[in-house]
């Protein structure tokens, strides 16, 4: 109550001198002393007070003299507000007086030398991103996407100097640009990269994988995985296969499992083999191409015991189009209630091989294609009329 009846303009007072006092914090903070610019990168700078770097530090001089950044011990602080100063340079916004903030009387256009003020939009530039060195650690993924990287030599000292820093996100982005830019990577970054965590295997190209250290493949999580094509998971499947071949059982099982996704029929055949049964889970993750070959007989071994939660499974690929080639009888037989087979009596036609026998020259001119064909649009006409 006693607040409600308050006289209202005491409130707009406190606001007004809440303004006010703000704005000089945010002068105080944005001048740079007289003779405090910054005209080069040297050991004077260590000793400037945090306020004083970010009003007398410039972007485009950081971007000239990234080598002597890195030589000298700057703290953690120092370092991060040169990365700001350096961001501003590269989007471009340094020019923007006070950024949105209130203009203050005896501020002009900033503290710049003599140096020529570069703007880089399209991300750090080359000659910055080869000088980098420990800086590497402060940017960001978002930072390195927008940057080329053409040089092998650029991309070993940066993995050199992100060993045990915890940026693997960043590795991963360094990767992306270098080989999505072309790059080859030789056996020598390949072995250092196998000491990052492998979030950067989905960028690798399928030949490039087929050179990874098997023991990056024992680091390797289901989410390193989530962003790999098929052709780049049916290379890590047969890698991981390699990998986890001292290991049996169910421990095989739970390492070879977020690969699931590069296994052929072949493989599957093998798991049955193995008298390895897969989880109604893990058999969803499957390839179709490599689940619509397997008969009845082969999928009731691959399960086994869990053959019973594959019933839930009925409406979702790769099970649905699995079912709808399988002879409704055999399926019975599983017992499992699962419908949309082929109804007895008709023919399963494996569309697959009928292409590719007719894709083929030694096979034209050959019976069994053409005369399956004929029978299945009689039996349909057959149904229809
Ligand atoms: C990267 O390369 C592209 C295409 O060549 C170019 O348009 C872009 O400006 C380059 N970016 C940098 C930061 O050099
Ligand atoms: C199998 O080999 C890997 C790497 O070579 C090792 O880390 C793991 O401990 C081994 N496991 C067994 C059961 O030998
Ligand atoms: C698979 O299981 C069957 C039946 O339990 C057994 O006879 C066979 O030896 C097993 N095969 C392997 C490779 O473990």
């Amino acid at each position: 109550m006693a607040l409600q009846t308050a006289p209202p303009h005491l409130g707009s007072q406190r606001t007004l001198a809440h303004g006010s006092l703000l704005l000089l914090l945010l002068c105080l903070e944005k001048a740079c002393p007289p003779g405090r610019e910054a005209q080069v990168v040297d050991e004077n700078l260590f000793f400037y007070e945090e306020w004083e770097l970010e009003a007398c530090m410039d972007g485009a001089l950081l971007a000239t003299q990234m080598r002597q950044v890195n030589r000298i011990p700057f703290t953690y602080q120092q370092l991060h507000i040169f990365k700001r100063k350096l961001d501003e340079v590269v989007q471009g916004s340094a020019r923007l007086p006070q950024r949105g903030r209130p203009r203050c009387p005896s501020h002009g256009g900033g503290p710049h030398g003599p140096f020529p003020r570069k703007f880089y939009p399209q991300g750090y530039p080359q000659s910055l991103i080869e000088h980098l060195s420990y800086f590497f650690l402060y940017v960001t993924p978002e930072d390195i996407h927008k940057w080329n990287v053409t040089s092998l030599d650029t991309v070993k000292s940066l993995l050199k100097v992100s060993q045990g820093r915890g940026v693997d996100a960043q590795v991963a982005a360094l990767i992306a640009r270098y080989v999505g830019g072309g790059g080859e990577l030789d056996k020598a970054a390949l072995d250092t990269l196998a000491t990052f965590r492998p979030a950067y295997l989905c960028v690798l190209r399928p030949e490039q994988l087929g050179s990874v250290q098997l023991s990056v493949l024992w680091m390797t999580t289901p989410q390193d995985l989530g962003a790999c094509s098929s052709l780049q998971m049916a290379v890590l499947y047969h890698k991981a296969r390699t990998a986890f071949q001292n290991v049996s059982g169910s421990e095989y099982f739970t390492r070879i499992e977020p690969f699931l996704g590069g296994a052929s029929t072949e493989d599957l055949r093998a798991f049955t083999w193995q008298n390895i049964s897969i989880d109604a889970a893990a058999f969803k993750k499957l390839p179709t191409e490599a689940v619509l070959s397997l008969t009845v007989a082969e999928v009731q071994k691959l399960l086994g015991p869990n053959l019973v939660g594959l019933k839930a499974e009925a409406g979702n690929m790769p099970l649905r189009d699995w079912i709808s080639r399988q002879s409704q009888e055999d399926l019975d037989r599983l017992g499992l209630g699962l419908v949309g087979g082929v109804p007895n009596g008709y023919l399963v036609l494996d569309l697959h091989s009928r292409e590719a026998s007719s894709g083929g020259p030694h096979c034209l001119g050959r019976g069994p294609g053409p005369v399956l064909t004929v029978t299945a649009s009689l039996l349909l006409v057959s149904v229809l009329s």
